[in-house]
């Protein structure tokens, strides 16, 4: 077992460390926002950039073209066919920063606050992608290879589904063809807790919008005698969950694997209290399903939440309006074996059953993933419990996950290869939210654990 990380190795990081946070800082600073189309110039921009970053690693890289926005391909095949090949997966693209007024620095201008790497996309995901590609660099830059065949995988549609990387990776499987996968797109338990994650949870993703009459009306001259269609949507949202907090769509359930006891109680005996849990996020109390506890709640259990509203007047002071519209978007996260296919059937027969006369409801499916469960054992999970060792001087521990990764399920499927989930991400790091930071020094340690990841898998 490797205690320390290789010296040439350590040497290349410490010398490069300046380096590696510039460049970092460089990446942080294009405003990959995926989801909107003004932001088109600047996803093939970071292509770009990750592919010439890949190339100055010392791999070969390519920009391809998707439906959608295009995939970075880098590759490095030195190691030879008895060598194990490793496809490593991360994601260029980040979300929305708005609302930028809640930001306390701007968040394409990256900066070091509090041992903390603030901007859009430090954690979720560039910095994580990033620091695989320097951990690349470390080896071939001091030994010309690699242990293994590499493959580097960044997609930039991560943030909106993933929609068109499913169909890329059946088209090109027999490039992608590997023994393992890596991803670091997730956070440790807790600082100084190295992670491995044994599950994600799936999505599937929901507008509704409920249509009454033609136009807007007057609330004097026609309320109480016409459908509301904020009223209504206001009742199909809440059919959705009986008091005991169980979603009360039938069938729901129906495919929902249980945890078996050995994981429930494995569970327990994390680090983890509802004080923490409600301190990091600032929720006043723990709120969900009954008889399950924050946790179970998050890792082992779906859910069907709002994400957003609209309907009718919501400017300053009083308008006395009925609306003609009203609008929401839903989505549900699954558990195995859970599909997005079968939840949007019974979606959609529930919210059929639950509308009224006098509007029309349409429900569309915006994306969907599958919910993933993996076992961990293997030589990849055993080498990767000694690499996180070696840089963080602690064992892992093994974690479930609430959020969603649409392409693993996929990587599963057609290349029938397992996929480690080690992420260095940190409790409260505002993914997705104003003030997103990465831990500076999970970003360097993360370095280390994948330079010596790869070492640990010499065959
Ligand atoms: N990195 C996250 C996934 C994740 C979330 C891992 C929380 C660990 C903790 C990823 O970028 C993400 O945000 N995924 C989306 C997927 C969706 C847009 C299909 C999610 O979970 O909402
Ligand atoms: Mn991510
Ligand atoms: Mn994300």
């Amino acid at each position: 077992m490797t205690a320390t990380l290789a010296p040439d190795l350590e040497q290349f990081l410490a010398r490069n460390d300046k380096t590696a946070h510039d460049e970092l800082f460089e990446l942080l600073r294009i405003p990959s926002v995926s989801a909107r189309s003004e932001h088109i110039p600047d996803m093939t921009r970071c292509a770009d950039w990750v592919a010439r970053s890949m190339r100055a690693a010392g791999l070969t890289a390519e920009v391809l073209p998707t439906g959608g926005h295009p995939v970075v391909l880098g590759e490095w095949r030195g190691a030879g066919p008895g060598a194990p090949t490793v496809l490593v997966y991360g994601h260029y693209d980040v979300q929305p920063a708005e609302p930028l007024d809640l930001w306390t620095s701007p968040p394409f201008e990256p900066v070091i606050r509090d041992g903390r790497i603030y901007a859009r996309g430090s954690v979720d995901d560039k910095g994580q992608l990033f620091l695989h590609i320097k951990a690349i660099q470390a080896h071939l830059a001091t030994r010309r290879k690699l242990p293994v065949n590499m493959i580097v995988l960044a997609e930039g549609e991560e943030e909106v589904g993933s929609e068109n990387l499913e169909r890329f990776v059946e088209r090109n499987a027999a490039r992608l063809a590997c023994d393992y996968v890596v991803i670091s797109d997730s956070s440790m338990f807790a600082p100084g807790l190295p992670s491995i994650l044994s599950s994600l949870r799936g999505l599937a993703y929901f507008q509704i919008d409920v249509q009454g009459a033609a136009g807007d009306l007057h609330s004097g001259s026609y309320g109480g005698a016409v459908a509301n269609p904020a009223t209504v949507l206001a009742r199909i949202i809440a059919s959705f969950h009986d008091k005991n907090g169980h979603i009360a769509i039938k069938g729901f359930y129906d495919k929902v694997r249980p945890w078996t006891k050995a994981e429930r109680k494995a569970l327990k005996k994390l680090p983890f209290k509802d004080k923490t849990f409600l301190a990091e996020s600032g929720a006043m109390a723990a709120v969900g399903e009954k008889g399950f506890s924050s946790l179970e709640r998050v890792w082992a259990r779906p859910t069907c939440e709002v994400n957003g509203m609209l309907s009718g007047y919501t400017g300053e002071g009083a308008k006395t309006v009925l609306p003609a519209k009203a609008m929401a978007k839903v989505s549900c996260r699954l558990v195995p074996d859970q599909s997005p296919a079968d939840i949007e059937k019974k979606m959609k027969a529930h919210i059929k059953k639950m509308t009224p006369p006098g509007v029309t409801v349409t429900v569309e499916h915006l994306h969907g993933g599958r919910p993933w469960r993996a076992e961990l054992d293997g030589p990849l999970f055993d080498a990767a419990r000694r690499a996180l060792k070696t840089a963080f001087a602690k064992d892992p521990v093994i974690v479930g996950e609430g959020g969603s990764i649409p392409v693993v399920g996929d990587f599963e499927r057609v290349l029938k290869a397992p996929v480690l989930l080690v992420g260095f991400g940190l409790p409260g790091e505002n993914a997705h939210a104003p003030n997103e930071w990465m831990s500076d020094e999970n970003f360097v340690k993360g370095m280390r654990a994948m330079a010596a990841l790869w070492d640990e898998l010499r065959p």
